[in-house]
Order: C-alpha cells, then structure tokens, then sequence
C-alpha cells in the first residue's frame, strides 16, 4: 500500500481511505457481517484510514466499527470521526453543535462506542454559526494536550475558516467532497490547503454512486437514503448525469478498467495531499475501489477525462439547496 503523509504535521495514511457512512443507513439499508467484512478486507490490504461520524446512524457507525477493531492492534488503524450533528430518535437532523463542553461530551461518548482511549483525527462535521471557530479549535486542542485525540481537523468549511482555524492550532486535513463533477474546492479552498500544510480527506470521489459506474437511472432508493433527496439523483438531472458516466465508460474500457478505477485515479491524480476516502460497504466494491490504485493517467488521460466530463457539467448541486446554504465551503 502506498502511504502519504496527510498535511505537514500528520500520520502517514494510506492512499486510500475507507468511509464507513454507508454501513450505516445514510444509503440504505447495509449488512452487518458484510460491512465488518468489509473493515476488515481493508485493513488487511493496507488501509488505514476510517473515516465515521457520531452521528452516522446515531453511534451505530462508531459501534460497528469498535466491533470491527476489537483486538486489533491500536497503532495498524487510524480513526477520524467527525461530530457535532444533532439528530433526533427518528434520524431527524436537529442542526449543529461545537460549543466546548458538547464538544467534550460528544468525545467522551464516541471513545466508549469505539472502545478507544484515543481518536487520531476529530473534526468538527460542519461550522457551528454560533460558536466562533477559534473557541472549537480550542476545545480540541485542550483534547489534544490531553492525550484523548491525536490531531484536529475540519470539514466543508470555507478558506477563511481554515484560516482563522490554522491560527490556533495545526489542522492536519480538510474533509470535503471532491470528485470529477464536484470540483468547487480548486478555486480557493485547495490553494489554502496547499499554503498551509493541510492534506485533503475526499469523499463523494463517486458522487455517492452517482459516478461509480453501477448506478442505473430506475435504481430505488428506499427511504432515509440520502441520494433520496440528492439533487443530482432526481429525475431530469439523474439521465444527464449518466451520460456524464457513459462518456467515462469509454475512457474506462478503452483503458481496461472500470468507470469507478477512473473516478478515484482522476481524484487520487490531482496531488498526493488529496486522499480518497470512499465510501465501499461490500468487499467486491472495496476490492474495486482499490484497484484504482494501480491506475496509472497520463496527462493525455487526465485531459481526455476532462473533456468527457468538463468541470460544472454536473446537472444539479451536490446537496439540497436548504442544506447548501448553511455550508461554510460554498460561501
Ligand atoms: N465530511 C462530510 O461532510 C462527509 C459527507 C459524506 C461522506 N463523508 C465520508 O466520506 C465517505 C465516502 O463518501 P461517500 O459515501 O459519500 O461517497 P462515495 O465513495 O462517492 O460513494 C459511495 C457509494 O458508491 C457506491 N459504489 C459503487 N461502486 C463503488 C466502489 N467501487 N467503491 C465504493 N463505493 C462504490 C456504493 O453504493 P452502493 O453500496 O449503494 O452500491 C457506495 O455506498 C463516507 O463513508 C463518510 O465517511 C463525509
């Protein structure tokens, strides 16, 4: 496994990261044993990287993965959780919170579901409009000094919060989405990582299976999927989409790989400070994903890719526009 140090003042992490979302009902409804399965087939090629949140299922994420790692070897995975969404018994989203104490119990909280003493990455999942971000870098920094987390990082936050964030302590990585159709961080937020030091944790690198290769225009969501309400899945966009998908098909087949090979490798080839973390629950799709490692683009692929799939041709916003505007990242 290839490892790149993530940021200036990082671990080491694998080129590719495991995003553990899926495995707990953000897509649907996942299996159990096969998500275990799946944890485990990517620590045993040399994965490193899981990626969860507190509030993916409301802990279920953080117990299956405590259940995964039970046994193992503390220093063979590295975890990066994010908190601060609130939900409700029925999955409601109830907004966020990052002020110090429920940064303190949230951290408390999700080191008992892992079964950890320690958490290598903890980030705050979105900005709280109401805590400045110096007070949340604070906290976490105090949580460092402690010995409960090891390093601070943010998500889909704008380039001045990432500024002001830097100033307090060091920010090994940005999580944001970034992928052939979701390309809004090269503008600004990717120079700022790149002046300060901080690595870029990519997820949506298939646009939640949008790109993948798999995704048919009839496929079903079921309920409490978020590509539900996913702008991007909706009738009238979804069929435009997937020409997008047809044009990498052939890039993909004329190249002998698949069309996910080509998603990941595009993202993968944009800078070693940018680590895909994608979101596989199955083995086979695991066993895919990591076959984009041995996908080598030239810079005449990089541009026949860019062609076929030009920058802003994505028909539809990466996220329902009511969720969109609280986003630090697209102001
Ligand atoms: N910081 C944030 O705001 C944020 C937001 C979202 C996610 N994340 C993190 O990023 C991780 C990955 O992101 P994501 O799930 O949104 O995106 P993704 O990797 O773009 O999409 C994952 C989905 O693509 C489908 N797929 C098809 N072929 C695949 C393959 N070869 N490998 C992997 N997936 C394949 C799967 O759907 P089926 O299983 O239905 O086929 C899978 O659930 C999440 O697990 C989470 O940890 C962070």
């Amino acid at each position: 496994m290839q490892m790149h140090q993530l940021g200036k003042t990082g671990p080491d992490v694998s080129a590719i990261g495991l995003g553990c979302m899926g495995m707990s009902g953000m897509y649907g409804p996942s299996d159990r044993a096969e998500s275990i399965a799946t944890i485990h087939a990517a620590l045993d090629a040399g994965v490193n990287l899981l990626d969860t949140g507190d509030f993916y299922g409301m802990g279920h994420n953080e117990i299956l993965i405590g259940e995964a790692i039970k046994g193992l070897k503390r220093d063979d995975f590295l975890l990066s959780v994010k908190f601060g969404a609130l939900r409700d018994p029925a999955g409601a989203w109830l907004g966020y919170d990052a002020r110090p104490a429920a940064i303190r119990n949230f951290l408390a909280y999700s080191l008992q579901r892992l079964g950890v003493d320690h958490i290598d990455i903890y980030r705050p999942a979105r900005l709280d409009p109401n805590v400045p971000i110096e007070d949340q870098i604070g906290a976490m920094a105090d949580l460092v000094k402690e010995g409960y987390i090891k390093h601070i990082g943010l998500s889909e936050v704008g380039a001045d919060t990432i500024r002001r964030a830097a100033a307090v302590h060091p920010i090994v990585d940005l999580q944001i989405e970034y992928s052939l159709i979701s390309r809004g961080i090269e503008d600004q937020i990717l120079p700022t990582c790149r002046e300060l030091g901080i690595g870029i944790t990519a997820y949506g690198v298939l646009s939640r299976g949008l790109i993948s290769g798999h995704w048919q225009k009839d496929a079903a969501a079921q309920k409490g999927d978020f590509r539900v309400i996913s702008p991007r899945f909706q009738a009238g966009n979804v069929e435009k989409n997937l020409k997008l998908v047809e044009a990498l098909r052939r890039i993909a087949d004329s190249k002998g790989v698949s069309v996910a090979q080509i998603a990941i490798a595009w993202v993968a080839a944009q800078g070693k400070d940018i680590i895909p973390v994608v979101g596989a629950r199955r083995r086979d799709r695991l066993a895919e994903a990591l076959g984009s490692l041995s996908v080598e683009l030239s810079a005449e692929d990089l541009a026949t890719i860019e062609r076929a799939v030009p920058k802003d041709a994505a028909a539809g916003g990466r996220y329902p526009e009511a969720q969109l505007v609280h986003m630090d990242s697209e102001k």
